[in-house]
């Protein structure tokens, strides 16, 4: 029951932070149903009593229709196994060596492993986040490997690399809604079972499946907290696969586990994979958070520069001029002089590429009636049905919030279509601010429509 003393429903609506969240994770909900996520995370994860937290999360993204690859890691698993044989991990040059008694501890680790996440998926009691779901996991031999063999006259055993990743049948997998779980382990065509890094085979099977996204949950150093935020402490949020051999070779500091992520990450996107992304894992709820935020959480390795979502100054006022000039001349937009655009310009967002500007938006706010236009919402043609225009979109829409803005409406004349799969709803010219009725280009004949923020 509503109370005499509550703010108007608007006034509420306005500052519900659930329901604003929601709103804005929608178009990213959209983007990923139906794509492939290759998520990788080390044994850690699985030792962590905060797993279950991080299994709910995936299955959240398995029931918004992503596809998903899990690869776990399982190291601590096989240190402890190993440990309690009196023997240890050897590594060389940050690699591991992979004895008969590793090989046999990885095994069994594999095992333990592969069965905890496969119970936690299962899990669907009425009072928990998993009730009534189910999620099929499928695990198998899914990665032909091959030896690392000898280097520099260190033989490294039952270490292996991917070869292959059976593409076929992890598509099949998938197909059928199951979720793919793959361990740090490959098969030869000759019978014999390799330890592998996870990191390597989360990069063979995203490569395989021309997976939408590559993420590696990364763990904190030893003794850090998750506050310390040691990813983005020590990684810019934005890199580009290209940058990557540099960094590491200038910053010794960087942890081995995180410097496999950066390199597998780096050849996943020379192979194609568009994104990488390294989420810290102890983060609560860091992944949802990169996953359907604009900004993200952790790091995003891509092979092209990631474009800056900035306010547009004065001195970009030429680059929308030629963004702009095509679609005014083709009727599209309403001609704008340079003088008005400059008069304007803080009312400009754009992205911008090596010098180019990809796309541009304004909002023009009518404060008095909680409404903003949204005009000028171009994308460079050779840049268009890449999620630039939904990117802006989402952006305008948290700037117009911020402004408390209720509603922003668009005057549309030919792409009426792709505002109403946004959200917007046609409405009558009467429904615009008195001061921009005043302004209606009758014979110009838009169609307006609104969106509710
Ligand atoms: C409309 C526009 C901004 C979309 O930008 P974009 O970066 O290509 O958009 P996204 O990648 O986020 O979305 C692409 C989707 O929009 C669809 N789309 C593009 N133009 C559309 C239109 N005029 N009407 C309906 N849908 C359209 C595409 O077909 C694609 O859908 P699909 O993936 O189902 O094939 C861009 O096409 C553009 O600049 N158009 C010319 C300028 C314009 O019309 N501006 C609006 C003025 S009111």
């Amino acid at each position: 029951m509503s109370n005499p003393s509550d703010p108007p429903y608007e006034t509420t609506r306005a500052h519900d932070p659930f329901v604003e969240w929601v709103r804005q994770a929608t178009p990213y909900i959209h983007a990923h149903r139906g794509r492939t996520f290759v998520i990788a995370f080390g044994g850690e994860a699985v030792a962590d009593p905060r797993f279950p937290d991080l299994v709910h999360d995936i299955a959240l993204l398995h029931g918004l229709g992503i596809r998903l690859v899990l690869v776990h890691g399982a190291r601590p698993q096989i240190e402890a196994r190993l440990s309690g044989r009196g023997a240890e991990l050897r590594y060389v040059n940050g690699l591991r060596i992979t004895d008969e008694t590793a090989l046999a501890c990885v095994k069994e680790a594999a095992g333990v492993v592969r069965v905890e996440i496969e119970a936690l998926l299962s899990l669907g009691l009425a009072n928990s986040p998993m009730a009534g779901v189910r999620i099929p996991v499928v695990s198998g031999n899914f990665v032909t490997a091959r030896p690392l063999g000898v280097i520099d006259g260190v033989d490294y055993a039952h270490t292996g690399a991917v070869r292959r990743v059976d593409r076929q049948t992890l598509r099949a997998v998938l197909d059928q809604g199951a979720v793919a779980l793959m361990p740090p382990l490959g098969y030869s065509p000759t019978g014999e079972v390799f330890n592998l890094s996870a990191a390597d085979v989360a990069r063979g099977a995203a490569v395989a499946l021309g997976a939408e996204k590559l993420i590696f949950l990364t763990e904190d150093p030893e003794g850090q907290t998750a506050a310390a935020d040691q990813t983005r402490g020590i990684l810019a949020p934005n890199l580009l696969a290209r940058e990557i051999d540099g960094l590491l070779a200038g910053s010794p500091e960087i942890p081995e586990d995180i410097a496999q992520y950066l390199r597998a990450g780096a050849e996943a996107c020379r192979n194609g994979i568009r994104r990488v992304h390294l989420v810290q894992r102890s983060r609560s709820g860091a992944l949802l958070r990169e996953l359907f935020t604009p900004d993200g959480s952790g790091t995003l390795i891509s092979a092209e520069p990631y474009e800056d979502l900035r306010p547009a100054r004065v001195d970009d006022v030429t680059g929308i001029l030629e963004l702009l000039r095509p679609l005014e001349d083709g009727g599209v937009l309403v001609r704008r002089s340079r003088e008005r655009l400059e008069t304007e310009i803080d009312r400009f967002f754009l992205t911008e590429r090596d010098g180019l500007i990809t796309a541009c938006a304004a909002l023009y706010p009518y404060a008095s009636d909680a409404m903003a236009e949204l005009a000028c919402v171009a994308v460079h043609p050779e840049y268009r049905g890449t999620g630039r225009g939904d990117r802006l979109l989402v952006h305008m829409e948290a700037i117009a919030r911020t402004m408390r803005i209720g509603r922003v409406f668009v005057l549309t004349t030919q792409t009426a279509h792709w505002f109403r799969e946004r959200g917007f709803e046609p409405a009558s010219i009467d429904a615009l601010p008195m001061q921009r009725q005043a302004l209606y280009n009758f014979q110009r004949n838009s169609q307006v429509y609104i969106k509710t923020l």
